[in-house]
């Protein structure tokens, strides 16, 4: 038995059995590389879910945690630490005036957005929250509420009340949706679960402009598109529009779990002392990844670098759909980016992992693709050899 084989039977033994794992042992990481336990090499352009947005094992963040981890690892949150109220700060600065609630996680950070728009509704009777068909927002029970995706609800009802679900992209279908019970919309700017869903500009300043008129709350869920992925800081900008609370994890903390919920303007201090909490939520660790975060993607201007290797790689991915005709559509915003398929893409990306490129598939037919914001020419390169060879077989 390798040792590949020998860690797969432990999990078989002792690991709950609740994900459709790749039989892959990752065990060292560097940029937009990893190796395996058997010493083999890839390049991977899905880092972690989209967690290492700025590549594996970032030298800065690295840097930033062995120092904390050696002066003071844990602060409960009845007592202050520089570092928590730091990143607020830069979190705040890189966005809108407001104040920050930080969790552990994507969909803590999210449950704690929705109990902001319940309680600022909460007097007047108002508590449904409006989400759209293909969301993903995470598995707790009330995200799995909130996900417009029936396969994450299967066998765990009954549901929490209070969540409606619209088709994504249509203002007409919101504005359909409210009622007197409506507090908030909720939504992720562009939708990577459901398959690389680009709304219209048109869509989302309209979705503002009612959520404004209607004393509705405008949640953007940007767990995977914030921090820079989109070619701007967070997505919400790309179509030039100011959510009411915006939850941020993954590539937050370079590595390190951590969501943030963003609360702007009069919704910033609905949540009062006694109403919301989390043990771990932004203790110095991850607050010195999550600024370390910040100031690689200021110092080594990796916004701009999102964006030229965005282009360049849709350059390569246009190339390859002339040559493919199974290949529908790309859809690309940063480096945020879906391959539409007329046909299955779990064989396509299963063999990409095997030939050392590591993607992933959605919705049976998108294969998505969402290399480190730090990505250069060279390793597009290579990805798209890759993945030309592995197309050629289908
Ligand atoms: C848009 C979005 N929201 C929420 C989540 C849940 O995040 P977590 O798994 O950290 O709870 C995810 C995870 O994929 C996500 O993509």
């Amino acid at each position: 038995m390798n040792k590949t084989d020998k860690i797969i039977s432990m999990y078989d033994k002792y690991v709950m059995n609740t994900y459709k794992r790749v039989p892959l042992v990752l065990e060292k990481a560097k940029g937009s590389i990893v190796w395996d336990a058997e010493g083999k090499r890839y390049l991977d352009f899905f880092p972690g879910w989209a967690v290492s947005g700025i590549g594996h094992c970032h030298p800065a963040v690295a840097r930033a945690v062995s120092i904390q981890v050696k002066k003071l690892v844990h602060v409960s949150n009845n007592y202050y630490s520089e570092l928590q109220g730091l990143l607020a700060k830069k979190i705040i600065e890189n966005s809108f005036p407001g104040k920050v609630f930080f969790a552990n996680s994507g969909a803590e950070a999210n449950e704690a957005a929705i109990k902001i728009a319940r309680k600022y509704g909460h007097d007047k009777g108002r508590y449904e929250i409006i989400t759209m068909a293909k969301s993903f927002h995470g598995r707790t029970m009330a995200m799995i509420t909130a996900t417009g995706q029936d396969k994450v609800k299967k066998g765990f009802e009954p549901l929490l009340a209070g969540f409606v679900h619209v088709p994504f992209n249509d203002i007409g279908a919101i504005n359909a949706a409210i009622n007197e019970r409506t507090i908030g919309v909720m939504l992720e700017p562009i939708q990577c679960e459901g398959g690389i869903n680009i709304p219209g500009v048109d869509y989302m300043k309209g979705l503002r402009k009612l959520c404004d008129e209607k004393d509705l709350t405008l949640i953007f869920d940007e767990v995977q598109t914030g921090m820079g992925r989109s070619g701007k800081m967070f997505a919400g900008e790309v179509f030039g529009v100011k959510p009411d609370v915006m939850t941020l994890a993954k590539s937050l903390g370079g590595g390190l779990p951590i969501g943030a919920c963003v609360a702007y303007g009069k919704f910033q201090d609905v949540l009062t002392p006694g109403t919301h909490a989390s043990t771990f939520g932004g203790s110095p660790i991850v607050c010195a990844a999550a600024l370390a975060v910040f100031d690689v993607i200021k110092k080594d201007k990796l916004l701009a670098n999102t964006n030229k290797m965005s282009s360049y790689l849709k350059g390569k991915l246009e190339a390859l759909k002339k040559k493919y005709h199974f290949i529908k559509e790309i859809r690309t915003i940063g480096l945020i980016i879906g391959i539409e398929l007329s046909i299955k893409g779990e064989d396509i990306y299963r063999e990409c992992i095997h030939k050392g490129l590591l993607i992933n598939c959605t919705q049976d037919t998108v294969l998505r693709i969402m290399p480190p914001i730090t990505v250069n020419k060279a390793e597009i390169d290579k990805a798209i050899a890759v993945l030309d060879k592995v197309l050629a077989k289908f």
